[in-house]
């Protein structure tokens, strides 16, 4: 029997026993997005882990998002494959920067991304993902100044689509998307002048400004999929290629190397691997532990995130 198909069966026969969910977000292996229960964006997979009535959520993804899984279902038990699988975009900002802040500016709402800290979550108003950050920011009465964090991308995206003057913007990026080149794209262009450009709205601004769609990783795949071209120039981590090709056979889709590590793959929703998978499964470690009080703080923010219609 092939190694891998080994490997499979055994998680297989674990997700059993321990009664378990394997979650996978988009930018996992093709081999763990196979086996998962749900594969989605950080938005889908808050709400799979929030509705999960089993005992355990294996979440390959990376850490904040196991660790909003755990804060929105704390009674279960969530693993995930490797506790270094963390973001650039959780690393730029600190629950203490947070407070610093909210010192000085104490008539701020502070409207975090869902890529920061359990620690960062407890601090701030309400929570966003790419999917809905547009929606949440219109949410919040138009007197009231904003402190967006901590995507300066997605924050400027934003600020743009909603016309918000009175918004301030933290200055993290995420290695995999911030560095993707305009002329890099504007070559990819040239190479396949019939293709139309998906972008994930963690690109710079230059990038966004040629693309025909921007959303998050899910909305992506759905809007390349039901779109009426045949060929595709995706701005995001290469691992959506694996639903792309599975829902659109037909379609052909190009992805561009970025300058960190002139690829398209997050280095560390990669360090996940199958038999990462299975270890975790078998020995539930790593394990996400936080304190009831972070739970209960960080908890009101995205309840009022998934509140927002
Ligand atoms: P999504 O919310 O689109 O899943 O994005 C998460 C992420 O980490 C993008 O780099
Ligand atoms: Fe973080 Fe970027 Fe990786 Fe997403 S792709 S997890 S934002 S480093």
């Amino acid at each position: 029997m092939p190694a891998v198909q080994s490997i499979v069966d055994e998680i297989l026969e674990l997700k059993q026993q321990r009664h378990a969910i394997i979650l996978a977000h988009h930018y996992q292996e093709s081999e763990i997005q196979e086996l998962a229960d749900s594969i989605g964006d950080s938005l889908e997979l808050a709400r799979r882990a929030r509705d999960f009535e089993g005992d355990v959520i294996a979440f390959c993804g990376v850490v904040f998002m196991a660790e909003t899984a755990k804060v929105l279902n704390p009674t279960r038990t969530v693993v995930l494959p490797d506790l270094d699988a963390g973001c650039s975009l959780v690393d730029s900002c600190t629950a203490e920067q947070v407070r610093a802040f909210r010192a000085r500016h104490p008539d701020h709402v502070v409207v975090s991304y869902v890529n920061t800290s359990v620690e960062v979550k407890a601090e701030s108003d309400i929570l966003c993902t790419s999917r809905n950050a547009v929606r949440i920011v219109n949410s919040i009465p138009a007197e009231n100044p904003i402190l967006f964090l901590p995507d300066i991308n997605l924050g400027n995206y934003v600020k743009q689509q909603t016309g918000r003057e009175n918004m301030t913007i933290w200055q993290g990026a995420c290695i995999v998307h911030a560095t993707f080149l305009a002329r890099r794209l504007t070559t990819a262009r040239a190479e396949h002048p019939q293709a139309l450009v998906a972008a994930h709205p963690e690109c710079p601004a230059d990038v966004l400004a040629m693309a025909d769609f921007i959303g998050s990783t899910s909305a992506i795949i759905d809007w390349c999929v039901s779109a009426p071209a045949e060929e595709y120039i995706v701005m995001t981590e290469s691992g959506v290629r694996h639903s792309l090709e599975r829902l659109a056979p037909q379609k052909r889709f190009y992805f561009v190397p970025n300058e960190n590590c002139n690829c398209s793959e997050c280095p560390y929703m990669r360090r996940n691997t199958l038999e990462k998978l299975r270890d975790c499964l078998t020995m539930l470690t790593p394990r996400i532990e936080l304190s009831d009080d972070i739970i209960r703080r960080a908890a009101l923010p995205i309840e009022r995130m998934l509140a927002v219609r």
